[in-house]
This record gives C-alpha cells, sequence and structure tokens, in this order.
C-alpha cells in the first residue's frame, strides 16, 4: 500500500468539479489507517475508505466483491479491547476505527498426492497433524468474517468426518483470519482445502447432469453464445455478469 501525502488529518481528494457538492452531501467521519488519521466517507466499506484517503491497494484486493479472500483486515473500535476482524471490501467503516491490512498470513503447506491418501482420519494425521492441538477456543469461529463453524471443521477433521469438513468448510475463501488467532497455530483454511479434495476425490456422487454437460459442450451447444460473449464490451459483459441466475 503507498501512503498518501503527510498530515495530521487527510480529507481525501474528490473528482475536479464536485469536490464542494460531494462534500455538502456526505457524512465524513475519521478513521485511522496505518496509524494516521483520515477523514473518509461514512458509508465506505473500508477498502473504499483506503483508497478515498489516497492509498493504492497493490496487495490485498481482488474480487472486491467478498469472494476471494485477499482483503483481510484487522480493527479495533474505539473504547473497545476486542481486535475484530473482517474483509476490507464487505465491512463498512465505523467512526474512529483504528485499521491494519493483513493481505496474507504465512502458512505452512502440506505436499501430498491426492491419489496417496484415504478419506478418513489418516489423511489428516499425515499432513495437518497440529488439528490435534485444537483446544476448542472456539477464536476461530469468532474471527471468520464469512460466518463459518471453523471450530467445528477442524473438530470433523480430528474425527476423520470428511464430508463434514467438507461442508462446514465450503464458503471459506481463505483470507486467513481464523489462522491468525489461533492459539494452536492450526492451519484452517488448508484443512478445508484438503477435505474438499478429499472429497471430490473419493465421496462425492458421480454428476449425471455434469456428464450431459460435457457432452454438450464437447458438441458445439455454446459457441455462439461463447462467440457473441466474446464480441461484447466489458460495460455489457459486466451487466449480462449481474443479471445472471445464481443460488
Ligand atoms: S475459515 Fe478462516 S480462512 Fe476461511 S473464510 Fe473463515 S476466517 Fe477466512
Ligand atoms: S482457534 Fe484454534 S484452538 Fe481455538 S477452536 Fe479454533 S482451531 Fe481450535
Ligand atoms: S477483495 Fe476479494 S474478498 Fe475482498
Amino acid at each position: 500500500m503507498k501512503s498518501a501525502p503527510k498530515g495530521a488529518v487527510v480529507s481525501a481528494s474528490l473528482p475536479k468539479g464536485e469536490k464542494k457538492r460531494e462534500k455538502a452531501e456526505e457524512r465524513l467521519i475519521t478513521v485511522y489507517i496505518m496509524g494516521k488519521a483520515y477523514q473518509v466517507p461514512a458509508e465506505s466499506t473500508i477498502m473504499g475508505a483506503i483508497e478515498y484517503a489516497g492509498h493504492m491497494i497493490v496487495r490485498g484486493a481482488g474480487c472486491r466483491e467478498g469472494y476471494c479472500g485477499a482483503c483481510a483486515t484487522i480493527y479495533r473500535l474505539p473504547g473497545d479491547y476486542k481486535i475484530r476482524t473482517g474483509l476490507a471490501c464487505m465491512t463498512l467503516v465505523e467512526e474512529g476505527m483504528t485499521l491494519a491490512q493483513i493481505p496474507s498470513v504465512p502458512a505452512e503447506k502440506a505436499i501430498y498426492d491426492i491419489e496417496k491418501l484415504k478419506p478418513n482420519v489418516s489423511a489428516i494425521q499425515e499432513t495437518y497433524p497440529v488439528v490435534f492441538r485444537c483446544v476448542a477456543c472456539g477464536t476461530c469461529t469468532k474471527s471468520c468474517p464469512q460466518g463459518l463453524q471453523v471450530m467445528d471443521y477442524v473438530q470433523a477433521a480430528k474425527r476423520g468426518d470428511i464430508t463434514a469438513i467438507m461442508d462446514l468448510s465450503f464458503d471459506c475463501v481463505s483470507c486467513g483470519l481464523c489462522m491468525l488467532r489461533c492459539p494452536a497455530e492450526i492451519t484452517q483454511p488448508l484443512v478445508g482445502i484438503l477435505g474438499r479434495r478429499l472429497y471430490g476425490r473419493y465421496l462425492r456422487k458421480e454428476s449425471a447432469g455434469l456428464a450431459e454437460r460435457v457432452l454438450a459442450v464437447n458438441a458445439g451447444a455454446f459457441e455462439a453464445e461463447y462467440a457473441e460473449m466474446m464480441s461484447m464490451s466489458r460495460e455489457d459483459l459486466s451487466k449480462l455478469y449481474y443479471a445472471r441466475d445464481s443460488e
């Protein structure tokens, strides 16, 4: 993150000609970014506030919509002892918030050959024996910006319940905030990935729908639609994306 020009409190610059009008309309609040005070719009996300304050985010931003997990943030609120966690692109700023970005959390990633593992507790013992150090404190669950029952999937890993790991960790975006706070230094997102891989390789049911769709793709059923999309402007593609059916 590159820093903005020096100054005790920075009112970030607005587009030319709009400064007065925007200032009249927007309520500004003070937040502290890497220890320095800035005035930012009260309705901003943390990510929007950081950029409004003049910082260029060069690490720690990806999808900007809560999917990629690149924008982990820790923060404190005034008069509150708690260190809170959130995704910068999804969490709104609050008056007096003190922010620090955590674009990645160092982790020891196990190297394994999925073909040589079995979908039971032996796979966990071989790859991530650290899960057996879990003291069931619940800090990981409290830290998860996705609202996942992280402790429960760690417990499932201890039992070798691969289906439960897959189910409970399915919406993990690998932000790393849980492992950052874990007193047993467990790498929860990596355990979740292992569980989902084991499930996909050994336990999932065959999907008839998938087989049919692969046949249709190979038969060229979507060629015309694909060619049309490739010729669309970015704007039209964006409209199409947001108008899509999604679960
Ligand atoms: S389980 Fe951990 S890594 Fe995954 S989204 Fe929740 S806090 Fe982030
Ligand atoms: S934070 Fe760590 S020790 Fe605590 S419940 Fe989660 S995995 Fe277990
Ligand atoms: S930028 Fe992707 S989750 Fe925030």
